[in-house]
This record gives C-alpha cells, sequence and structure tokens, in this order.
C-alpha cells in the first residue's frame, strides 16, 4: 500500500515584515538580506493552533472532504501554542475532528519526519486511511528583535495536506539524522529567544544535508539528475543552492518560497509542496525529494515517486 497526496492547504498571518522595515528596527538593509539570504518579506503575529487550523482545513476543502472522513492528525511544530496539550489537539477540536492527535517535534526538519511517520502509520496494521499532515510554527513570538543575526531570517506560516491510502505515491527511502553535541549553535529556552551561531549552522547545515541526500538517493538507487522536483527547507537561498551545486540537481528543479516567507520552520517544506502542487510539478510518477534540517541538529532527506 502506497500514500498519495489529495490536497493541500496554507495560512500566512496577514502582517507582513518587509527587509525595509526591519531596517527601520535594526542595523540592516534590503540588498544585505536578499544578497545573504535570498529573502525579501516575513510574516509574523501568527499562533501556531490557528494558522494550523486555517491550513488544515483549507486542505480538507481542497480534497473535497469532510472532517469525518479524517483518522489521524500529525502536527509537526516546535513551537506548541502550550507546553501541553499537544497543539494537533487544539487543531484536531477546531476542525470539528474525532479522530488521534499528536504532535512531531524535529523543528525544521519536523514536516519530513511527521511525512514519514504518517507514511509508516497509515501502512501499519490497521492503520488509518487519511492523514491530515500540518507543518505549522510561530517564530515571531520567540525572535529578538535586536538581534540582526536572526531576525531576518524567521517568519510565521502553517501548510498542511491530505495523505490517503492509493496504489499511487511511494516512498522511495528515507534518511533520518540527529547531532545533539550541535545543540549549542542553535537552541531556544522556555521562555527565551531564538539563539544562534549563523556561520556555524550555515556550514553544518549543508554538510548534513549534502551527505543525508547522497545516502537517500543511494538507498532509493536513483541518480540526482532524475530527481524531478525538491521541496528543500527554506532557510537560507545560499545553502539551497550550495546543496543543488553539491548533490548536481539543477537549481530550477528546487521549489522555493522563501523570498516572501522567510524560514517558516515546520511549515516551510509543505508550504514549497503547496506550491509545486499549484504549479503543476506534482504530477503522477515525478521524483520527489524532501530535504530539511534545523535545530538539534536534526536533519531528513525522502524520495517519494509521486
Ligand atoms: N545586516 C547587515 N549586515 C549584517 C547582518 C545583517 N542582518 N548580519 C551580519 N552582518 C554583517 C556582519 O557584521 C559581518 O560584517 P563584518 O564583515 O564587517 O564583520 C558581515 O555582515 C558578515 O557576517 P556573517 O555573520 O559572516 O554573515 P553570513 O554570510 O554568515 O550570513 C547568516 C549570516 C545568518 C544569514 C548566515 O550565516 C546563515 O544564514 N546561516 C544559517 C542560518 C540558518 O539557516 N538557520 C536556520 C537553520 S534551520
Amino acid at each position: 500500500m502506497t500514500v498519495r497526496a489529495i490536497g493541500y492547504g496554507t495560512s500566512l498571518p496577514e502582517k507582513i515584515l518587509t527587509n525595509d522595515d526591519l531596517a527601520e528596527m535594526m542595523d540592516t538593509n534590503d540588498e544585505w538580506i536578499r544578497a545573504r539570504a535570498g529573502i525579501g518579506a516575513r510574516h509574523v503575529g501568527g499562533v501556531t493552533s490557528e494558522m494550523a487550523t486555517e491550513a488544515g482545513a483549507a486542505a480538507l476543502k481542497d480534497a473535497d472532504l469532510s472532517p469525518a472522513d479524517i483518522d489521524l492528525i500529525v502536527l509537526c511544530t516546535s513551537t506548541p501554542d502550550q507546553r501541553l496539550p499537544a497543539t494537533s489537539a487544539v487543531v484536531q477540536a477546531n476542525l470539528g475532528l474525532t479522530c488521534g492527535a499528536f504532535d512531531v517535534n524535529a523543528v525544521c526538519a519536523g514536516f519530513t519526519y511527521g511525512y514519514v511517520t504518517a507514511y509508516g502509520l497509515m501502512n501499519a496494521p490497521t492503520g488509518p486511511d487519511r492523514v491530515l499532515l500540518i507543518g505549522a510554527d510561530a517564530l515571531s513570538p520567540i525572535m529578538d528583535w535586536t538581534d540582526r543575526g536572526t531576525a531576518i531570517l524567521f517568519g510565521d506560516g502553517a501548510a498542511a495536506v491530505v495523505l490517503e491510502k492509493h496504489e499511487q505515491g511511494e516512498l522511495l527511502a528515507f534518511d533520518f539524522g540527529a547531532d545533539g553535541n550541535l545543540q549549542p549553535i542553535l537552541y531556544c529556552d522556555h521562555d527565551g529567544f531564538i539563539t544562534m551561531e549563523g556561520r556555524e549552522v550555515f556550514k553544518k547545515a549543508v554538510r548534513a544535508v549534502t551527505q543525508s541526500v547522497e545516502n537517500v538517493l543511494r538507498k532509493a538507487e536513483i541518480e540526482p539528475g532524475e530527481i524531478d522536483v525538491v521541496l528543500p527547507h527554506q532557510a537560507n537561498i545560499r545553502i539551497i543552492e550550495a546543496v543543488a551545486q553539491r548533490i548536481g540537481i539543477p537549481m530550477e528543479r528546487n521549489v522555493t518560497v522563501l523570498e516572501t516567507t522567510g524560514n517558516t520552520s515546520g511549515a516551510s517544506i509543505p508550504l514549497a509542496m503547496a506550491k509545486a502542487a499549484d504549479d503543476g510539478l506534482l504530477e503522477p510518477g515525478k521524483l520527489v525529494l524532501m530535504a530539511g534540517f534545523g535545530a538539534g541538529m536534526a536533519w531528513a532527506s525522502a524520495v517519494v515517486r509521486w
């Protein structure tokens, strides 16, 4: 049994902070941010459960389903509304669902971890027939708005996909990794702000993602040139370019949204996925690569024959 995507939905808060807005708050400028990160604006003021609910409702509508058709919610987030309950339970109630619900926290690698988890559960005995898989993060509340090393990069957002058991949509291989020794270069304490050594994260990310993608392609017995669509984590356009170049996948096959969203952590890959679907890139049979990385550090790659 395999698993296909049958509906997509997104949610971005109304309030937009452009680079010029940031330049009024700190010593930075539009030219520097675009050149060093590829970001022009980000959405702020989001609440994880609200964005996840909006994205989930839109995905259900897109799939032409009612809440009763969903058997499980998996919410990928590192910014839950509360320590407990899991924010997925709040989303479940908001959407009027009665199914099981749990959160996955692997930060910016979360959606790929969540996709593989959902896929595995759907293929388990008595597993769910349809899963609402959501990535949602509200990073603006944990931003130090005086730190130009982090505030320029992150934003809020959510995106959801409805997964359904079907003969189309085979997960060919996945690769999970983590190195908890790297916790000091990117972390956020309870009631604190995101703290990051940007240059170190950049170097480690390029190395880890390149290695992980090489692993997953080898496991799937696929050459880089065969990949049709890459859904990379949207942290910095230069990281996406560096990995694409090292792996040997043309940059044009990478779907990006970060110019208008910044890094939305768990939402970034599904936002790219929703854009790819909108653009008609996710035709049945296409080879799709997801590659996420983030605090942990944790990383995850997956190859799906759509
Ligand atoms: N605006 C203007 N100038 C800035 C700036 C900003 N926002 N931030 C740093 N600078 C300056 C620095 O002071 C430094 O000046 P100097 O050369 O006079 O000392 C210069 O720009 C270069 O700084 P550096 O920190 O080396 O920049 P960088 O090229 O490494 O870019 C990041 C900084 C944060 C954009 C980059 O390191 C990055 O994206 N890292 C990965 C972060 C990430 O992806 N995190 C999430 C993982 S999920």
